[in-house]
């Protein structure tokens, strides 16, 4: 992990390497990729010897595809820097189908150019920028092709960046891993996940092991529960095609919310190594014993969107979606109750709530930790709230502590009151993508911030169950909230049924 966005004049420029990006054409690609390489050149960390090999179906030129990548960064970057624009020859184009070997025979004929003109030294990264079902497909064509040579000590590399979604449950994931496993080694293989590139998420790794004040009272015996939301005001964006046959749970529980509950729940690792950090990680995943049937029905929720106000803006519901089915059961919103059952934290509940088209935009981790032993003050009438430690991790970035303190006057009286960081203060004004970092990492080879296959199976092997029982038991209720709300109130019954309640993000 580095904090690649930052220029420190003690980050080395990332190795000399050629970028072949699958699915070029895409918008992956023009949004974030290229962005965020331009703000990796602009800040040193690219090497001088470094090329991108665009694939795609799309009938495009070397000279088309550079425009269409300059207009992409124009629109999703801002101004472009003059050394790039010196330096567009980096950027080819070979046009193929995925599964035509001939399109690679065309990949090594151009790779063999760009050896010679840009020097990348033999390496090679492979990025995987396509619909899932070319993952493995492309790999091993790579394979056939001999484009992926073993891993080497101290010699050039090849590595395979993968994008999401990595399987849909947890057999798919197995035959994925396998598939991609015959031809790389994982070593050399990059799960990609982007909410690991986020500055806030990478900060609770720091926030709780470089720190030593919380990690005494970070367990069971001072933390009651520990809240997760993920809530996004937006709906699915012209993606229903993909999100009707995905949902809530597969698009943003299984991947990212979960490697947020690795991060607050994981053990010290004995070093910021990637591996040793991965291996606390996914402790925590097995930690998770998949729940049973009946668990199920009693610890999760699921909701969809009917029309509703967002932002004073009439929306449609999503079954009015375009792309999705008129009397789809998908689920657009999802609440798990958890438990990690090892020393630390058995009996702890986890909530977890992920959902579209909700009130508001707001990824925040909510850690309640349980009240003072004895009520001092037994005639006080403002009882104290429990204290929180909210980790705000987007869309406003702050870390904040609630506690009560003494509200001035003769009268002995709480004021619920906060001590707050905002991340804004520290001052880091650089634009970030938040693939830089990612992308960055890939490049020297530090795997920390990408998913091991082992720790997608155990995702999995917690979420496909409840998929499971969803599956075999459909909705009778959707749609079951208003756009613009907070969800189905189902939602809220599962915590109240504990005596919490969901903290309404502020
Ligand atoms: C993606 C999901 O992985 O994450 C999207 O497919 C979701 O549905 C997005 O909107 C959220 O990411 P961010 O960075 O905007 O919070």
């Amino acid at each position: 992990m580095t904090t690649a966005t930052n220029v420190e004049p003690d980050i080395r420029p990332a190795d000399p390497c050629a970028m072949v990006i699958f699915g070029a054409s895409g918008d992956l690609t023009k949004r974030k990729l290229l962005p965020s390489l331009h703000n990796l050149l602009r800040n040193g960390l690219l090497s001088p010897n470094f090329a991108i090999i665009g694939v795609a179906m799309d009938p495009l030129t070397d000279e088309s595809f550079r425009a269409r990548m300059r207009d992409g960064l124009l629109e999703f970057g801002g101004e472009i820097d003059p050394m790039v624009r010196e330096r567009s020859d980096a950027l080819s184009y070979v046009q193929g189908k995925f599964d035509d070997p001939d399109t690679y025979i065309r990949l090594r004929e151009r790779l063999q150019a760009v050896d010679k003109t840009h020097c990348p030294q033999g390496n090679t990264l492979f990025y995987l920028a396509t619909p899932p079902q070319f993952f493995g497909v492309i790999t091993t064509h790579l394979g056939a092709a001999r484009l992926v040579s073993p891993p080497t000590e101290g010699g050039p590399w090849t590595r395979l960046v993968v994008e999401k979604p990595f399987g849909r449950d947890l057999e798919s994931a197995q035959a994925l891993n396998r598939e991609l496993l015959t031809v790389f080694d994982e070593s050399q293989i990059y799960r990609i996940d982007h909410y690991l590139g986020k500055e806030t998420v990478q900060n609770i790794l720091l926030f709780r092991f470089v720190n030593s004040i919380f990690e005494p009272i970070w367990n069971r015996r001072y933390i009651e529960h520990v809240q997760m939301t993920v809530a996004e005001s937006i709906g699915i964006e012209g993606r229903g095609a993909y999100f009707d046959t995905a949902g809530i749970l597969r698009d943003i529980i299984q991947n990212h919310m979960f490697q947020l509950l690795c991060l607050m729940a994981m053990e010290p690792p004995i070093s910021f190594a990637g591996e040793e950090v991965r291996n606390e990680k996914v402790k925590v995943l097995h930690a998770v014993r998949p729940m049973e049937p009946e668990e199920i029905l009693q610890r999760t929720v699921r909701g969809q969107y009917g029309p509703g106000v967002v932002d004073g803006q009439r929306v449609p519901g999503y079954r009015q979606e375009p792309g999705v089915a008129p009397s789809s059961t998908t689920e657009t919103y999802a609440a798990l109750k958890l438990y990690v059952e090892n020393w630390r934290w058995a009996d702890v509940p986890f909530y977890l709530r992920a959902g579209k088209r909700l009130a508001a935009r707001d990824t925040e981790i909510v850690v309640q930790f349980r009240r003072a032993p004895l009520i001092l003050l037994r005639d006080l009438s403002d009882h104290p709230q429990p204290n929180r430690l909210t980790i705000h991790v987007q869309p406003d970035e702050r870390i904040t502590l609630h506690f009560a303190a003494k509200r001035p006057g003769p009268k002995v009286r709480l004021a619920p009151v906060n001590m707050a960081f905002a991340y804004k203060d520290l001052g880091d004004g650089n634009p970030s993508t938040g693939y830089e970092t990612l992308l960055y990492d890939c490049m020297v080879g530090d795997s920390m911030l990408f998913h091991r296959a082992d720790m997608v199976e155990a995702a999995w092997r917690v979420a496909t169950p409840v998929l499971d029982v969803w599956q075999a038991l459909p909705p009778r209720d959707f749609p079951n909230y208003a756009a613009g709300t907070w969800g189905p109130r189902s939602a809220n019954d599962l915590l109240a049924a504990d005596g919490h309640e969901w903290v309404t993000p502020e």
